[in-house]
């Protein structure tokens, strides 16, 4: 990992250096691959990208990859990635013209051994921190017309430390985010739950459609 320290003396973790100067998703993908930027690269599997085409009108941000995604190597494709492809398609929203991907790029979680099951652990903020280049890179790489943020942390990472989802959630607002150059974005963003909210919840039909819910104004932002 590369020594940088931050002004208390602790070793600060950051993607930064690992960043390409050049290149479109591809090269980013490729050099993500090889990321050491903070500690969670040594006991996951391997870096969870995000996936889709740069063409995308949509950007879904979610945490990071649980066991399954850690396994596969692609965003959303367990449980919670079940509950989201469902989701969209109701909402209206075609996934091929999605770009799915996460605040933080390894799986983080804990485990009582060899064998044992993985349990997801959330990323701290110093982590969140450190891997945010890599989706801000995604955003403009990608320079999407809606991006929704799935979830507090996501939400977090993309508008900062302050956004409660349970007050903004579904509300549309304009961000400085997706633009080429930062500037004139013409991106919106909104946020709404994770989707393995609904799987934890008592009442899976209610916050289900709430969900749904949500997404419908993103989908109709994109009409
Ligand atoms: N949860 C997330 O936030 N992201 C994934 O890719 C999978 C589960
Ligand atoms: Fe790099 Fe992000 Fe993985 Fe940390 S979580 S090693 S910053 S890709």
């Amino acid at each position: 990992m590369a020594e940088r320290r931050d002004r208390a003396g602790e070793q600060r973790y950051d993607a930064t250096p690992y960043l390409p100067d050049r290149g479109g998703l591809p090269a980013y993908r490729e050099a993500a691959a090889a990321c050491e930027g903070c500690p969670l690269h040594e006991h996951a599997t391997r870096t969870v990208f995000g996936s889709g085409e740069a063409s995308a009108r949509l950007v879904l941000a979610g945490e990071q990859p649980g066991d399954q995604e850690d396994r596969q190597g692609q965003p959303f494709v367990g449980p919670a990635g079940g509950v989201l492809r469902r989701a969209l398609e109701e909402a209206g929203l075609d996934l091929a013209d999605a770009y799915l991907t996460n605040a933080v790029k390894h799986f983080k979680f804990t485990s009582a051994g060899p064998g044992k099951r993985r349990i997801h652990k959330p990323p701290s903020l110093r982590e969140m921190t450190a891997c945010r280049p890599w989706l801000t890179a995604e955003l403009r790489l990608v320079d999407p017309e809606v991006i929704v943020a799935l979830g507090a942390t996501a939400a977090k990472s993309l508008f900062g430390p302050s956004f409660r989802v349970t007050k903004e959630r579904g509300a549309l607002f304009p961000t400085g985010e997706g633009a080429g150059d930062g500037d004139g974005s013409r991106a919106r963003a909104l946020a709404t739950i994770h989707p393995s909210a609904v799987l934890r919840s008592e009442d899976r039909e209610a916050v289900y459609r709430g969900f749904v819910s949500d997404l419908r104004v993103a989908a109709a932002a994109l009409r």
